[in-house]
């Protein structure tokens, strides 16, 4: 099998790459980056393989350049014959920005991105399956606390916290436009967080928004809204599971569902067992985060509830001295939290019958193993572009 791959220097795509490049069945891993030069891509591969000592095949992984953005993307790729001989499509790129500054770049990327290399695939010759990353959290917000089914989703009435969401919502429905149904695969992660593995994750996203968390202590979320998060490692071999699989559905949740569910009360105690340094953990009610806000601003009315917590503010100022930074961590955490707020668990008995994969641990039990990097990640640099 002979595997087109785009994302493959990202979190979720690196994963994937290297457990692709261990299946006996995989001969060719193409692998689209936007670097200037073959030398500089085949760099970059190569040191996915070698942040945790994988080992790099140069007859099997074959760097090809290209940016989603290029307006001649499909061209190119068409005129790339030693992609003739291509069987499967694995589109794991994407701007995953939750910044609204980004949803033009986002927008651009997700969309447009993924229409050009549909225009390609759709003309290969052996095109077997299009497997097409998408993400569970397009069932957007209205949804709250409960048990997710897959085909609750693409809904085009869906409204969504960020733009990213519904784009990847979008996307899954243009797919439908180019390609039959039985050359369709998609796979919609939950959240990736970390690796349940003792080894740090190719790329600390979600595990900037635990660090600072962490960090912050007073934290306007609901503490016990279900939160479903899994481990890339989880993800990229369930993904490959899944792509070898007798599969009965074209859409799957890769998820931790109800058994593997956690809380950010249960995520908490497992970090104030590592972290015993700083002030409890204090949950407040999340329309309080505009308190918060102005009160970075120095415009928090002298009656605000947010002054009850004065240890805190006290904790913040010695912590951070400078407001501006604590509005920047606000800020860069703020679509993080409304996230954590809709309670959503994407039920994953699909994948769980299908692939025959156990479920993962929940995230304040396997995050244990990372609280090394936890500790090493820096907040602030994280929040510049979260
Ligand atoms: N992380 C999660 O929690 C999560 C959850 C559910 C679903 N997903 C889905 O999983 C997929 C991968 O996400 P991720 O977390 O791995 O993201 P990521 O770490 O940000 O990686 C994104 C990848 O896409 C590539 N890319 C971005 N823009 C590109 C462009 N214009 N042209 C070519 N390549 C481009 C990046 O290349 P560069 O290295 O050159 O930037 C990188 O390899 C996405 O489709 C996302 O929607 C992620």
């Amino acid at each position: 099998m002979n595997i087109f791959l785009t994302g493959a220097t990202g979190l979720v795509g690196g994963e994937l790459l290297v457990t692709l490049s261990k299946r006996s069945e995989v001969k060719k891993i193409y692998c689209l980056l936007r670097s200037a030069t073959i030398e500089q891509a085949t760099e970059r591969l190569k040191k996915v393989f070698s942040l945790h000592g994988d080992v790099y095949n140069e007859e099997q992984i074959v760097p090809v350049l290209g940016n989603l953005f290029d307006d001649n993307l499909t061209e190119t790729l068409k005129h790339t014959k030693q992609l003739d001989d291509v069987d499967v499509v694995l589109h794991s790129a994407a701007n995953t920005s939750f910044s609204r500054f980004n949803d033009e770049q986002v927008e651009k990327a997700n969309i447009g991105g993924l229409t050009k290399i549909l225009l390609w695939a759709k003309q290969l010759p052996h095109l077997q399956t299009f497997l097409y990353i998408g993400t569970a959290t397009i069932c957007g917000k209205d949804v709250t606390h409960r048990v997710v089914y897959e085909d609750e989703s693409p809904n085009l009435e869906a409204t969504h916290l960020v733009k990213y969401t519904y784009t990847k919502m979008k996307g899954e429905l243009i797919i439908r436009e180019h390609l039959p149904e039985d050359k369709i695969l998609i796979a919609r992660p939950s959240i990736i967080m970390g690796d349940s593995r003792p080894i740090m994750p190719r790329s600390p996203v979600i595990l900037w928004a635990m660090a600072t968390i962490n960090h912050l202590r007073l934290i306007p979320v609901n503490e016990h809204s279900q939160l479903d998060i899994i481990p890339v490692n989880y993800a990229a071999d369930a993904i490959v599971a899944l792509l070898f699989a007798k599969r009965n559905h074209t859409v799957y949740h890769i998820s931790a569902g109800e058994a593997g569910a956690t809380t950010a009360l249960r995520l908490s105690k497992m970090l104030s067992s590592y972290f015993d340094d700083m002030p409890p953990f204090n949950f407040i009610n999340n329309s309080m985060l505009n308190q918060v806000k102005h009160w970075t601003k120095d415009r928090l009315a002298p009656e605000s509830e947010l002054y009850t917590y004065k240890n805190y503010l006290d904790y913040w100022h010695e912590t951070f001295e400078d407001k501006g930074k604590l509005r920047l961590l606000f800020t860069g955490l703020d679509p993080y939290l409304g996230f954590m707020e809709l309670g959503h668990v994407f039920d994953n008995t699909r994948l769980l019958e299908d692939v025959g994969i156990e479920n993962t641990e929940p995230a304040d039990v396997y995050m244990e193993k990372s609280m090394a990097f936890v500790e090493k990640i820096d907040i602030l640099e994280g929040a510049i572009d979260p």
